[in-house]
C-alpha cells in the first residue's frame, strides 16, 4: 500500500496542465469525494496498528502535494489568461530608472576643494545677500573708490547697504572677523554681477576664493600653492605665469595664467594663440584689510586668490558657451560623470 502512495506522489509531482479544465479533472481525481485520496483514507481503517503511523504520514503528504499542485497550476493558468484578456504581460521587467549625474560645476568645485583640503584648507560659507562693509568697505574699497566699478553690483534701490555679493571675498571678511589667525580657508559660492548674459558672462556665476594667513606668509608661498593647484587640477606638465595686476584688497596683486592644456601651448582659439589662459586673480592681503578684520597686520601676513568655477569648468571640459551651465538641458548634463 505504501508503494502505491509513493507512485501517486511521483505522478502528482510530474503533473502538468495546459488548461483550467485539466486542473479541475486532476483535482476531482485526487481530492474529490470519490477520489484517490478518499480511497486511501478508507483503506487506513484496515491498516495494522504498526503501520498506521507511516501510512498516515504518507497519505497526508500526498494530500498536501495534490492541493499545492492544484493551487500552483491555477495561479499560473489564470495569470496567463489575464495576459491574453488585457494585453498586459505581468512578467515583463520594469523600465529601469534613469540615474542623474552631478552638475559639472559641482564636480569641478568638489575637485578644487579636495586639492586644497589636502593642504589643510577648510570650507567657509556666508550669505549671498550682503552689506556694504563685508562686500566692499572692509576690503579696502571705500564708497567712492573707482574700483567698485569693476563689479557691477545689484543693489536694493531703497537701501544701498543691502546688495547681492559680487564675490566670495565677503565670506573671507566674515571668517577673519570671527576666527583668530592662523587661517586657511576656502569659500565657494554663488555670486552676482549686473552683466549682459553672453557665451562668456552671466549675471549669476560661481567663485571659489582662498585665504591663507599666518606669520611670515610670503609671495613665494602663494606662487607655490597655485602651481601645486594647477598641476593637480590640469596635469603635472602644467606651468603657471603671473602677471602684475590690481585689486584693492591685495598688494601686490597678480593675475595667473596656465599653459594652455588644449593645444599644449602651440596656440589655439581657446588661448587665442598665446599658449596661455587666465584662470584666477590673487595677491598678498593688503594690511588694511587685515586690520579692518581684527587681525594684527604687524604680526601676520597672508595671501588670497579667487577663481570663477564656470571658467575653470569650461577649460577642463572645453565647454564653449557658459549659458549651458544654467539651462539644465539633460542632454548637456548627462555627459558629465563624477569620475
Ligand atoms: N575677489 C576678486 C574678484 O572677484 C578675486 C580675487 C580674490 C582677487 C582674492 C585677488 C585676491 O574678482
Amino acid at each position: 500500500m505504501l508503494n502505491k502512495i509513493k507512485e501517486h506522489l511521483l505522478l502528482v509531482e510530474k503533473f502538468e496542465a495546459n488548461s483550467i479544465e485539466q486542473v479541475e479533472k486532476f483535482r476531482i481525481d485526487y481530492l474529490g469525494k470519490k477520489g484517490i485520496l478518499n480511497d486511501f483514507f478508507t483503506a487506513f481503517k484496515e491498516v495494522s496498528n504498526a503501520e498506521k503511523k507511516n501510512f498516515g504520514q504518507a497519505v497526508n503528504e500526498l494530500k498536501n502535494k495534490a492541493q499545492e499542485k492544484v493551487s500552483n497550476l491555477k495561479d499560473v493558468l489564470e495569470n496567463t489568461r489575464d495576459t491574453k484578456a488585457t494585453g498586459l504581460d505581468l512578467t515583463m521587467n520594469a523600465e529601469s530608472m534613469r540615474l542623474g549625474s552631478r552638475h559639472p560645476l559641482s564636480i569641478v568645485k568638489n575637485e578644487i576643494v579636495e586639492i586644497f583640503a589636502r593642504l589643510g584648507f577648510t570650507i567657509s560659507e556666508g550669505p549671498e545677500i550682503e552689506d556694504d562693509w563685508h562686500n566692499f568697505s572692509a576690503l579696502n574699497l571705500p564708497e567712492e573708490h573707482p574700483a567698485r566699478d569693476m563689479q557691477d553690483t545689484f543693489f536694493i534701490q531703497t537701501n544701498p547697504d543691502v546688495l547681492l555679493r559680487t564675490h566670495t571675498s565677503s565670506v573671507q571678511v566674515r571668517f577673519m572677523e570671527n576666527n583668530p589667525a592662523p587661517i586657511r580657508t576656502l569659500s565657494p559660492g554663488r555670486v552676482f554681477r549686473n552683466e549682459a548674459i553672453s557665451a562668456r558672462a552671466h549675471c549669476i556665476f560661481h567663485q571659489i576664493e582662498g585665504l591663507y594667513i599666518d606669520e611670515h606668509v610670503s609671495f613665494a608661498d602663494l606662487k607655490q600653492t597655485l602651481l601645486h593647484f594647477a598641476q593637480e587640477f590640469f596635469g603635472k606638465e602644467t606651468e603657471i605665469r603671473l602677471r602684475p595686476s590690481y585689486f584693492p584688497f591685495t598688494e601686490p596683486s597678480a593675475e595667473v595664467d596656465i599653459s594652455c592644456n588644449i593645444c599644449k601651448s602651440k596656440g589655439c582659439n581657446i588661448c587665442k594663440y598665446t599658449g596661455w589662459v587666465e584662470i584666477l586673480g590673487c595677491g598678498m592681503v593688503d594690511p588694511n584689510v587685515l586690520d579692518n578684520c581684527g587681525i594684527d597686520s604687524k604680526k601676520y601676513s597672508g595671501f588670497a586668490f579667487g577663481m570663477g568655477i564656470e571658467r575653470i569648468t569650461m577649460l577642463k571640459y572645453q565647454v564653449k558657451d557658459l549659458r549651458l551651465f544654467f539651462e539644465n538641458d539633460i542632454r548637456f548634463l548627462e555627459q558629465f560623470t563624477n569620475a
